[in-house]
């Protein structure tokens, strides 16, 4: 029989590494929160034409990497490969416009890709997500990427530095793409990668982001759309630099960034990590302004950015491996219940029961072992305390409780074990007060 295992690019993530997770999430709903964002939960399937429509039939990400099947009916579905779209048909779906004229909306969870896996590329990835709806103005723009950095700077990774681009709008591409279009043709297509002499025809932007060096080195003097932004949009590039400048955000200005998703428009920006490896932009997002309209809704603009929590969370534990104080002790439990007879197995259930009422976390033991191996097991869990029971304590309704850093032993009577607990509930939320969030 073929043992079982997990889908080629799919991961299992242990509790050690979803603590990790946990905290992202956790640290995402606080931050977006307080900029207004509330957590929207879609689907992780949806139409495949959805994906088509938004992110656009020439992107790799359509022409490639979707997980497309059809259902029992024949109909067409994919897993959602990016959270934007999704939101946008939900937004569209639920008249959200006609509700409120500015809409924020967080989402995060799993995202689907069929691209080769490497280190920070998995066909299985999880993405914060954040999407704004309803604003023009470009001081949403400068809010929306000091948020983000905000974000990062919250979970602990502030050396990271967004780079910035506009894409022009509907107004002024087209006549940057012809330009574009122009300077490519006069490249020798054979010294271009054969995705960029395709692309050079479809999507001659995405020339500009290609990785490969003799690609970068034949589009070194390729023109930059800034230097040809309709007034409009050069107005509104610049009230986001100079907000950003203001702030003193330390970003850097990448005529290069065309981003690999269809419907941006105006201000583009990522995050990019050199510490990780090839895979290293670690946030991607920008504005789309067309793309409500385009999926059929009203003309309502909209910016967005994604984080990838792999590519966070690798950050995170390699600032860990380096500065192991940075690293909270994982939550240690409060209590391990060592039970000394078996007979003693229903009252310490009780027993446990009332610790955890009053607000303390632990286990109890079940397999009947000697106290010694309970004890062992009470420090390799590294509980704070080992709650002792057996028969005899039953029969002196009392039970004997270690602290195991200390040592220090005493016993308390099995009536006052809520109060002793309570008392160990607040000392404990007060040292969570003193220490910051950690991971
Ligand atoms: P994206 O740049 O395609 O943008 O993805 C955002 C982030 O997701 C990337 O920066 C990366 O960290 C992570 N990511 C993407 N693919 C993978 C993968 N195969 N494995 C691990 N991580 C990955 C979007 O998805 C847009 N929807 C962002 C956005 C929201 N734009 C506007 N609103």
């Amino acid at each position: 029989m073929t043992t079982l295992s997990t889908v080629k690019g799919f991961a299992d993530l242990y509790p050690d590494e979803s603590r990790i997770y946990t905290f992202m999430e956790n640290t995402a709903r606080r931050v977006f929160g307080a900029y207004g964002y509330g957590e929207l939960r879609t689907p992780i399937m949806e139409h495949t034409e959805l994906f088509q429509r938004s992110i656009g039939t020439e992107t790799d990400v359509v022409q490639k990497e979707m997980y497309t099947f059809p259902d029992r009916k024949g109909r067409s579905l994919t897993l959602r490969p990016e959270a934007t779209a999704g939101v946008m048909r939900s937004y569209i779906e639920n008249s959200c416009h006609a509700r409120e004229s500015v809409s924020k909306f967080f989402t995060c969870g799993p995202m689907f890709r069929y691209e080769r896996p490497q280190k920070g590329r998995m066909r299985q990835f999880h993405q914060l997500n954040c999407e704004c709806l309803g604003v023009h103005e470009p001081q949403l723009d400068a809010e929306v990427i000091l948020m983000l950095m905000f974000f990062l700077n919250e979970i602990g990774l502030s050396e990271l530095r967004p780079e910035i681009n506009s894409l022009g709008c509907r107004q002024c591409r087209p006549g940057y793409k012809k330009l574009l279009t122009a300077f490519l043709r006069r490249i020798d297509p054979e010294s271009l990668c054969e995705d960029c002499r395709r692309r050079m025809e479809t999507s001659p932007m995405r020339v500009l982001d290609c990785k490969v060096p003799s690609c970068r080195e034949q589009t070194r003097d390729a023109p930059a759309i800034r230097e040809h932004l309709c007034s409009g949009c050069d107005e509104h590039f610049n009230t986001v630099l100079g907000l950003l400048d203001k702030e003193g955000v330390d970003y850097t200005l990448n005529p290069r960034l065309v981003r690999g998703l269809d419907y941006y428009t105006r201000t583009t920006f990522e995050v990019v990590s050199t510490s990780i490896g090839a895979q290293g932009s670690v946030a991607g997002g920008g504005r789309y302004d067309g793309l409500v309209q385009d999926l059929g809704g009203p003309d309502v603009p909209g910016i967005g950015f994604a984080c990838g929590m792999e590519r966070l969370a690798m950050m995170l534990r390699e600032q860990m491996r380096l500065d192991p104080a940075a690293q909270a002790a994982p939550d240690r439990p409060d209590f391990y219940l060592a039970v000394l007879d078996k007979s003693a197995a229903d009252r310490a259930v009780l027993a446990a029961q009332t610790l955890r009422r009053a607000g303390l976390s632990g286990e109890m033991s079940f397999e009947g072992r000697s106290l010694k191996s309970q004890l062992r097991q009470a420090s390799r869990l590294q509980a704070e305390y080992c709650l002792m029971l057996g028969e005899a304590e039953i029969a002196a309704q009392s039970m004997v409780v270690k602290h195991m850093d200390s040592g220090e032993q005493v016993n308390i009577p099995l009536a006052s074990l809520a109060d002793w607990a309570e008392i160990r509930y607040e000392q404990k939320q007060q040292r969570h007060r003193k220490g910051g969030a950690q991971v």
